[in-house]
């Protein structure tokens, strides 16, 4: 892991010629980590993390995924800045109706894998992620796509704040590994969870709606909370074998860098290790 911390004037370049260690607060930095007005510490962290990844890893002429999420949010926000301001070419491929909007308001240039079917970078937040840049994804629903988006990308980046770091899944994040199913299959893919792996296994429900979140692709989330540690890599490849299985939150060896904003607003910033 590499510890950066609050960044001075912090560009891509910059961000990447400085050597580990805390680094200042950037350009894009507007208060202290305490808050401005209005803006949680949480919140703030969510920006410090997303401004340092755009910064680091958004080039000229690439093509970009975008996450779905609050912390996503300002990663849009910064990048609409940098586009504007440096007149930066980027093509912009969502992973949910949420980013699509985003992208949209934003005036950011919006694709799809038909027309850009490999990814320069995508950027994305998640729920957990633990040492070894395993993920717990899938708190806003938005799974399946993210996931495709993810692995159709040469460097999948992560941010978030210091509350979803931790060493192992479910240290932090307790609300379970959201599985998107096909709607017919949930209650024979919720036994077979419980059976195999242990657990309880709860259909997610909607709030300003009677009945189940509907995905974004039209099915139901189940949310498996996990009464153990798991060998995570095996426990997604037979989970995605049970029939009516669309999608694991589980992104295994997927994330390349994850970005943390930290409570004392720094950037802490943890790599994949060369095996
Ligand atoms: C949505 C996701 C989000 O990236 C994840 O839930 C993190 O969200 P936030 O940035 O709001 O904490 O996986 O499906």
């Amino acid at each position: 892991m590499r510890l950066l911390g609050r960044p001075g004037p912090l560009r891509s370049t910059a961000l990447a010629a400085r050597p580990p260690g805390r680094l200042r607060a950037g350009p894009w930095r507007r208060g202290s980590s305490r808050g401005r007005l209005g803006s949680t510490m949480a919140e703030e962290a969510k920006r410090l993390a997303a401004c340092a990844a755009v910064d680091k890893h958004v080039q000229n002429n690439q093509v970009l995924g975008i996450g779905s999420g609050s912390t996503i949010v300002h990663a849009v926000h910064r990048l609409a800045e940098r586009v504007k301001e440096e007149n930066l070419t980027i093509v912009c491929i969502p992973t949910s109706f949420q980013a699509r909007q985003l992208i949209l308001q934003n005036g950011l240039t919006l694709s799809d894998l038909d027309r850009h079917p490999e990814l320069d970078v995508a950027i994305d937040g998640a729920d957990e992620v633990d040492s070894d840049l395993n993920l717990i994804k899938g708190g806003g629903g938005c799974l399946t796509q993210e996931k495709i988006v993810a692995g159709y990308a040469k460097c999948f980046i992560v941010i978030a704040d210091y509350r979803k770091k931790s060493e192992s899944l479910g240290e932090k994040w307790k609300k379970g590994i959201p599985i998107e199913v096909i709607p017919m299959a949930y209650v024979p893919v919720t036994r077979a969870l419980t059976k195999t792996f242990g657990g309880a296994v709860e259909l997610r429900m909607a709030v300003s709606k009677a009945g189940p979140v509907v995905t974004d692709n039209g099915n139901f989330i189940l949310d498996w909370k996990f009464d153990k540690v798991h060998e995570w890599g095996e426990v997604n490849t037979a989970i995605k074998m049970i029939p009516g299985v669309v999608e694991t939150g589980l992104f295994i060896n997927m994330a390349e860098v994850v970005y943390f904003g930290m409570e004392d607003g720094s950037v802490s910033v943890r790599e994949k290790q060369p095996r």
